[in-house]
């Protein structure tokens, strides 16, 4: 018998578990990369009705992988099995968006969808459940998520800007012409939408400030700053549909790094706002996070912001409040 064996199964459920996302992301849990080598996974794979017969096909393609960390997969529509004692919900499924559409476009569609699962979650997940939002507006999904899960704690609520901060290092690397992992500690701030801010100002390659490196400031606030923004947008025109593998990746990676404390680098999570660097309380906001030796995680203290950086932070946290205005209105729920 391996070892790894002896460890419970972490239980992991992930909604639009057969979507292009879910396709890209359940490998690599079942895999060993979210939770690591020799931590027993247990899949509880949720799909709505139609779904469910593609979803059976993902679940033969995982029993084929015979992965040795695949505790057991559990299929299913009804949310009250799939969130049954789960550890972490990884919230992937809603209707994406279409060429010509913002994210904010999907809060009337996708909006409700939260409500639900968040009710569930509060029901029947375990108390200490940790849930991760990707489906857009994934921020204010997951204040709807968070508000209808009042037994859960709002510390265990996240929405995913991971994969602006991957994206950011990686044009910041590629102007730099370093490897990518010369870059740190880039936060990127506020709203998952064209507002974001990739805060370059605090950001490093190598020892050195990114500003120290690249000189164009120029470059840096109109060119780097909107291509973070339109990421999204520009994955869409050139795929004809939105981003799914560096989605997937991306959940890997913040998983992995709210699992662990913190080594060196910090790291872009949405999580609901204190007030911290004059964010509005109460929204969930992109803030960079480190996780302490106890597993909690803290926003990061003491980054320095130009007064251009908390113009932007601000018009993105402005942007969150407005979304959460219409959507609570349009969902009947109290802020
Ligand atoms: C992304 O940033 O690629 C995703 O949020 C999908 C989208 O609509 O942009």
């Amino acid at each position: 018998m391996n070892t790894f064996s002896k460890k419970a199964p972490i239980r992991v459920a992930v909604t639009g578990a057969a979507g292009n996302i879910g396709y890209a992301l359940l490998f690599r849990i079942a895999s060993g990369q979210m939770f690591g080598p020799d931590q027993p996974v247990a899949l509880n794979l949720i799909e709505i009705e139609p779904g469910m017969a593609a979803l059976r096909g993902v679940a033969m393609e995982l029993d084929d992988c015979a992965f040795p960390l695949v505790a057991e997969i559990v299929q299913t529509s009804d949310l009250s099995v799939g969130f049954k004692d789960v550890d972490w919900a990884l919230l992937v499924g809603s209707v994406p968006r279409k060429q010509g559409m913002e994210r904010a476009d999907l809060l009337g569609i996708n909006g409700k969808v939260f409500v639900g699962q968040g009710k569930a979650i509060n029901d029947y997940a375990k108390s200490s459940v940790r849930v991760l939002v990707v489906g857009n507006p994934c921020n204010t999904n997951c204040l709807i998520a968070m508000k209808s899960a009042p037994n859960i704690p709002d510390e265990q609520f996240f929405a995913m800007t991971r994969l602006d901060e991957n994206r950011a290092k990686t044009q910041l690397a590629h102007k730099a012409g370093v490897a990518v992992k010369e870059v740190s500690e880039l936060c990127v701030w506020g709203n998952h939408s064209p507002s974001m801010y990739p805060d370059f100002e605090n950001a490093k390659i190598g020892r050195s400030k990114v500003t120290d490196v690249i000189l164009d400031q120029a470059w840096l606030r109109d060119t780097f700053v909107p291509t973070v923004g339109q990421r999204g947008k520009a994955i869409i025109d050139a795929r004809g549909a939105s981003s799914a593998a560096s989605a997937a990746n991306a959940v890997v990676d913040t998983v992995r790094d709210l699992s662990n404390p913190t080594r060196g680098d910090l790291h872009s999570v949405c999580v609901i706002s204190n007030g911290e660097y004059g964010s509005p309380a109460g929204i969930i906001t992109s803030l960079p996070i480190r996780v302490d030796g106890a597993g909690k995680w803290r926003v990061v203290e003491g980054v320095k912001l130009s007064d251009y950086a908390k113009e932007k932070i601000a018009a993105s946290n402005q942007e969150l409040l407005e979304e959460r205005e219409v959507a609570f209105g349009q969902l009947g729920l109290s802020i």
